[in-house]
């Protein structure tokens, strides 16, 4: 194995069967192995632990188009128990949360047990979650199955299920003993799936790094189709753009709240739409959003709003139709419950440039006066309707 820590991979680097490791890089960071066909390996890595019993948490849609055999290949190797639950956001909640946690007690889990979470993000989070509950915290290795789970969701010790009112209002910090990214499983992900994990990629673009944007212009496809190795070079292109935000700020407590690109509007659109709209395509919407706002602001110029644009719709493939249901000032009053809000006034990451935020505040957000907000967000939704009407 190999520690990299430069953003082009070499050569070569990714030959199926090969694995790659490099870090995290968070305040507590884990090993993260990444490669493309290296579901045996894994099973070593984990031979190389100490636990008493393996928990398998299985999100039961992972398809067996993935061809992955995990289950039984850690049945034959160690004293595993195979846990399957449903996927998806449905799955982010205190009752399966709490469900979660009673079988894994009934199955006597103990605290030199290791739980692996063997599915998307939503699935990830659930098991992170878990394990940082019972019996007040005990290890888990992730082994994301998306290109959200490979590319994002695992690169952030954050794990928390949705409250009734939004995303990921409980939850905690606490790092995998390492993440296993195996680029095989993502080829049979549906193509709104895909889309969804590299919106996150052009976001780390627009937030940090211009000529990643240049990049990611010239290599995405709007069908999403791509080839084994076209699907490793982007996903590893993918970690590297958010690990290198992550190194300038690794606790996420400064800097790193760039990540949080689109996110004020993506996640209201997320809440009000109870899992019609996924993470992916709601951030998607929420990027539009937040240069239109910026624009309003003088911030940014319409050039780049329309950069936007091309790479989100154009190149990336996301729709830009409005979902249903959702009128703007339900988004805004949404958005009041943001967690990243201070009192009454809702914060956005604003840009300055492409590949630079705007910081007037010295913590990366922007306070928007709400009567600007409704204005852009008004007019958005409503050129957004017109749009899909005509
Ligand atoms: N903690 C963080 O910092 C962070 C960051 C990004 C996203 N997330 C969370 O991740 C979740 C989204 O993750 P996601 O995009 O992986 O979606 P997901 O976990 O909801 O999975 C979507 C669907 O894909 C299925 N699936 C899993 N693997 C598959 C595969 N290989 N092929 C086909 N289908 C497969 C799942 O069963 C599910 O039905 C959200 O809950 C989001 O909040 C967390």
């Amino acid at each position: 194995m190999t520690n990299l820590d430069f953003p082009r991979a070499p050569a070569g680097a990714f030959a199926p069967g090969r694995v790659v490791t490099s870090s995290t890089g968070l305040a507590e960071p884990s090993p993260l192995h990444f490669g493309f066909d290296v579901e045996g390996q894994l099973v070593d890595a984990l031979a190389a632990e100490s636990f008493d019993r393996l928990f398998l948490v299985v999100d039961e849609g992972v398809p067996e188009a993935t061809g992955s055999s995990l289950p039984e290949r850690l049945e034959d190797r160690f004293d595993c128990r195979v846990l399957r639950v449903p996927g998806g956001e449905a799955s982010k909640r205190f009752a399966r949360l709490e469900e979660l946690c009673e079988r894994l007690v009934e199955a006597e889990v103990s605290k030199r047990s290791l739980l692996v979470a063997f599915g998307g993000g939503a699935i990830g989070n659930l098991v992170g979650l878990a394990s940082g509950l019972v019996y007040r915290g005990i290890r888990y290795v992730e082994v994301p199955t998306t290109m959200t789970g490979q590319t994002d969701s695992t690169l952030s010790n954050k794990q928390a299920v949705n409250g009734r009112l939004g995303k990921n209002h409980f939850g905690l910090y606490h790092s995998p003993l390492f993440v296993w990214s195996d680029v095989r499983y993502l080829r049979s992900e549906p193509a709104t799936a895909r889309r969804g994990g590299l919106v996150e990629t052009v976001k780390n673009g627009f937030v940090s790094d211009a000529a990643l944007l240049d990049w990611l212009a010239a290599t995405l496809d709007p069908s999403a189709a791509y080839s084994d190795a076209s699907l490793v070079e982007l996903t590893w292109r993918s970690i590297q753009s958010k690990l290198a935000i992550i190194a300038r700020d690794p606790g996420e407590k400064g800097e790193g709240l760039i990540l949080e690109y689109g996110h004020t509007f993506g996640h209201a659109i997320e809440a009000l739409r109870r899992g019609e709209t996924s993470h992916g395509e709601a951030v998607a919407l929420g990027m539009l959003l937040a240069a239109e706002l910026a624009c309003e602001l003088g911030l940014i110029d319409e050039r780049l709003v329309e950069r936007h644009r091309h790479l989100i719709v154009d190149r990336l493939g996301a729709s830009a139709v409005w979902p249903a249901g959702v009128d703007a000032e339900a988004l805004v009053v949404a958005m009041r419950r943001d967690n990243k809000r201070t009192g009454a006034a809702t914060r956005f990451v604003l840009l300055a440039e492409a590949g630079r935020c705007h910081d007037p505040e010295g913590d990366f957000l922007v306070t928007v006066p709400p009567e600007v907000v409704m204005r852009v967000t008004s007019r958005f939704v409503e050129r957004q309707r017109a749009g899909a009407a005509a």
